[in-house]
């Protein structure tokens, strides 16, 4: 199950990471190439792609220039992550001219959004596969082979892909991602993902609960459970094929499965296991989701939740179906139920009509919501989507620009006082490696999610580990401390 090949990942916090992944020691025939970018759901996908290709006499190299196919899981949530993607195709074009065999391969929403219009705009790309069809690559890549383009596009409805097991790449061996469904029914405005990720689909709650059983038992600590809306995931036995069995004591057979049931039951794994989750959608996110963390020591009290703009106006434009008064509510009651619970956001700034005093509505959200980690953009329009089909993309870009940076730089003030508010608490950390800086100091995460590093004094600590660490100082990006015996 565990680490062949190697991949190139590319988001906001983990950006320009390689890291090496543990060599299976098959003798693969071929080698495969693969470079990610985008959303968390992404990497967990090309975990699956690697699972597929080792099954099919593929192994991982870290080198493009090693590789007879290579691939690129592409995101098109955004024009710029569109246009990093084909830059970095025209670099791949000269190592194809050096060696005519080489098979380039376009995964993912791009490759879904474009279809085999990419092949003519990209003449060097063999397959073009989108994200329900992965599990065809091995016959489209014979078929680039020998000759013959190979575009397989088709979304599926029930595609989970809960049957194969992913190959963890550029693992530190102590968290993973755990995808648990697939697709979106929310038609927000902007957003593409519905149309290129497909209708929502649960994965059958069993295969799961052995994916992250087998991930504690190969030595990790935590998981993070994946979905575009994890808060809807919900299977019934009659559902698919599978089976609805209570391996845990938790999930019932037969009984339909919600998310708070699938968390209880990860955590019920084991107390050592780390549970984690995203995306969670506001209007979904139930009391009984909130009780459930605040149930269990080890599901982190941190909630990601996207709140798009602090305007109920706008809100509505982009069809979020709730209103700045709901969030608020919302925000209220995690507090109220989950005291301390770590809190981040999406926020776009300069949607379709955006007036300066619905821009100034959402600097008084994100005043009173007070985040510990905010994702900030400035709208791009995707074609296709409802909102580039009914509205117009009318404020102009340095407006959505100015606004973008007045909403950062509010959301750093923020931050850093939130990280200097911990300062002087004693936080339970989970030991993911040597920090970035020196191999001396171990770094970790809180519960809350904050980066936390602390000096190797203690030689019984080991990664995969938890330490109590008093937090001494801060940046604005991590908690210094030192671990202390309670
Ligand atoms: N323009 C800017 N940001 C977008 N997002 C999604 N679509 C767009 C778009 N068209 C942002 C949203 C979403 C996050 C993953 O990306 O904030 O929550
Ligand atoms: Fe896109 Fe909205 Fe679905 Fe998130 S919930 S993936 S923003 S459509």
């Amino acid at each position: 199950m565990f680490g062949e090949g190697l991949t190139k990942i590319h988001d906001e916090s983990r950006q320009g990471e390689v890291l090496p992944a543990i060599v299976a020691p098959i003798d693969f025939d071929k080698k495969f190439y693969i470079e990610s970018y985008g959303c968390q759901m992404n990497f967990a996908d090309s975990e699956v792609v690697a699972s597929i290709l080792n099954s099919n006499g593929f192994g991982g190299t870290a080198l493009p220039s090693d590789a007879d196919v290579i691939l690129i899981n592409t995101c098109s949530i955004r024009e710029k992550a569109e246009q990093t993607i084909r830059k970095r195709l025209t670099e791949f074009r000269s190592l194809k001219k050096q060696n005519p065999g080489l098979l380039i391969g376009v995964l993912g929403c791009m490759a879904e959004r474009l279809k085999s219009k990419f092949l003519e705009e990209e003449k060097l790309v063999d397959i073009v596969v989108g994200p329900d069809a992965y599990k065809s690559l091995p016959g489209l890549l014979q078929q680039a082979e020998a000759g013959q383009k190979g575009v397989n596009v088709l979304l599926s409805r029930d595609e989970t892909y809960s049957d194969i097991s992913p190959v963890r790449l550029n693992s530190n061996g102590v968290t993973a991602f755990v995808s648990i469904m697939r697709g979106c029914n929310n038609m927000c405005s902007f957003c593409v993902v519905p149309f290129t990720r497909g209708r929502e689909r649960s994965r059958e709650p069993q295969s799961i609960l052995i994916e992250c059983r087998d991930l504690f038992e190969n030595g990790f600590r935590e998981v993070t459970l994946l979905g575009q809306n994890v808060d809807s995931y919900y299977w019934h036995s009659g559902q698919q094929n599978g089976l609805s069995v209570n391996d845990s004591g938790v999930l019932a057979d037969n009984n339909p499965v919600t998310f708070a049931d699938l968390l209880r039951s990860v955590a019920e794994i084991s107390p050592l296991l780390r549970v984690r989750f995203s995306t969670s959608h506001p209007k979904d996110i139930t009391d009984e989701v909130l009780h459930t963390i605040a149930a269990y020591d080890n599901i982190c009290k941190y909630i990601h939740l996207p709140v798009q703009s602090g305007s109920t106006r706008i809100l509505q434009l982009m069809n979020r179906t709730y209103t700045r008064e709901w969030y608020i509510a919302k925000i209220d009651r995690i507090r109220e139920l989950i005291p301390g619970c770590g809190l981040s956001t999406d926020i776009i700034t300069g949607f379709c009509t955006e007036t300066d005093e619905d821009h100034q509505d959402t600097m008084s959200l994100m005043e009173y919501c007070n985040y510990d980690l905010a994702y900030m953009f400035f709208y791009s329009e995707r074609p296709g989507t409802l909102a580039a089909r009914r509205y117009i993309d009318d404020v102009p870009e340095h407006i959505k620009k100015i606004r973008l940076q007045e909403v950062v730089a509010l959301h750093r003030l923020q931050s850093l006082n939130n990280m200097q508010k911990e300062v002087g608490k004693v936080m339970k950390v989970l030991i993911e490696g040597d920090s970035k800086k020196s191999s001396t100091d171990w770094a970790g995460r809180s519960d809350n999610n904050k980066v936390v590093v602390f000096p190797k004094e203690n030689f019984c600590l080991q990664k995969g580990g938890y330490a109590n660490v008093l937090i001494t100082s801060c940046t604005a990006g991590t908690l210094i401390g030192k671990e202390i015996n309670l």
